[in-house]
């Protein structure tokens, strides 16, 4: 067989395993990056590709690594969208021209304070929840130690509770981020600072992701978790011991966020999956699944259970601020230095 032969055989039989390959393989692929619940990311997947024939390639990452992802391979991107987590760090890569423009036909239908998002991202992201975060405790564990239950923030500087509080690192984490950027708006940035700084004295671990110390807090592995409210909530519908609080204080919230990523390899692909990802069929996922955020379409199902925005003192949490490059980098540098490098 000569060279040519054997290339040509090549090519042929590639042309007849195409051929004989289904549907979905042919439509062509997406990959994306996932910042919300794996669960979730798979149920998103499957509906997906199951309309449109389009095979996806989903990786889950917390919101700040996929940030430090998008960012590494920004000369050779390899993903096509960005699904989900808290808009600062979507913020922050639209801004260092990470991510593309793309304005949604879905738009319109949704709520307000996510088209307002859109527009102040200059359409380089879209908003596809809120979730309100909040202080998770376990009643059994806290009735162990003989701890009060918290109610407020500054209740978790309580010495009782050393080694008992766990939130998650906000480097990788976009609901730690929240969290940090909620204590600076909240206190004003030195107080919030010596806040955090007291509060380091009980933190066991600053976990890798948001989801981590609601499981440990539902396990009873630490008495208390700072994270999102709805999160928690889908433990105690599970049967977990956990109680949930929105702090006295008042508190911060995140605006779940989906974008394309400039200069990935399937543009069309990932165009498709944000109209997706801002349809009810993607957006009733939550309610299916019992996750209780609150969708951005208005014709997704509201779960019943979802924690009552107008029950909870928010304050006027400012993410297009706090997402800008130069305030996220500066805020997650010091509280490397001035918070985690402190002895406990
Ligand atoms: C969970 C929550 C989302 C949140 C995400 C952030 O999936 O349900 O509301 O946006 O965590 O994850 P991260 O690991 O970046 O904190």
């Amino acid at each position: 067989m000569d060279r040519r032969f054997t290339l040509a055989a090549a090519v042929s039989l590639a042309s007849v395993a195409a051929a004989a390959m289904p549907a979905a393989a042919q439509q062509g692929q997406v990959t994306v990056y996932c910042s919300i619940l794996e669960e979730q990311c798979r149920e998103g997947a499957a509906i997906f590709e199951k309309q449109t024939g389009i095979k996806v390639q989903m990786v889950r990452k917390s919101t700040g690594e996929v940030y430090a992802q998008v960012k590494a391979e920004a000369s050779n991107p390899r993903g096509d969208v960005w699904w989900g987590g808290p808009g600062e760090p979507h913020l922050q890569a639209a801004e260092e021209g990470l991510l593309d423009e793309y304005k949604s036909p879905k738009l319109p239908e949704l709520h307000s304070w996510a088209q307002r998002h859109a527009e102040q991202a200059k359409y380089r992201t879209s908003g596809i929840y809120l979730g309100a975060l909040g202080i998770g405790y376990n009643t059994e564990t806290l009735k162990e130690k003989g701890v009060a239950a918290p109610k407020c923030w500054a209740d978790l500087l309580d010495p009782k509770l050393k080694g008992e509080v766990q939130v998650a690192d906000p480097s990788s984490s976009g609901t730690a981020y929240v969290f940090l950027a909620t204590a600076v708006q909240m206190m004003g940035e030195d107080k919030g600072f010596d806040y955090l700084k007291a509060l380091h004295k009980n933190i066991s671990q600053y976990t890798k992701s948001g989801i981590a110390p609601v499981k440990a807090t539902a396990l009873g592995e630490t008495a208390v978790g700072i994270a999102f409210m709805h999160d928690m909530l889908t433990q105690r519908l599970q049967g977990a011991p956990i109680a949930i609080v929105a702090p006295c204080e008042g508190t911060g919230y995140e605006t779940g966020s989906v974008s394309v990523i400039k200069g990935g390899k399937n543009p069309e692909a990932a165009r498709k999956f944000v109209d997706f990802t801002l349809s009810p069929e993607a957006q009733d996922i939550n309610a299916k699944l019992k996750i209780n955020s609150i969708p951005s379409n208005r014709n997704a199902k509201l779960s019943p259970d979802a924690p009552k925005f107008e029950e909870i003192k928010l304050i006027d949490y400012d993410t297009p601020r706090w997402g800008s490059p130069a305030e996220r980098s500066r805020l997650l540098k010091k509280f490397d230095t001035e918070v985690k490098a402190l002895p406990r």
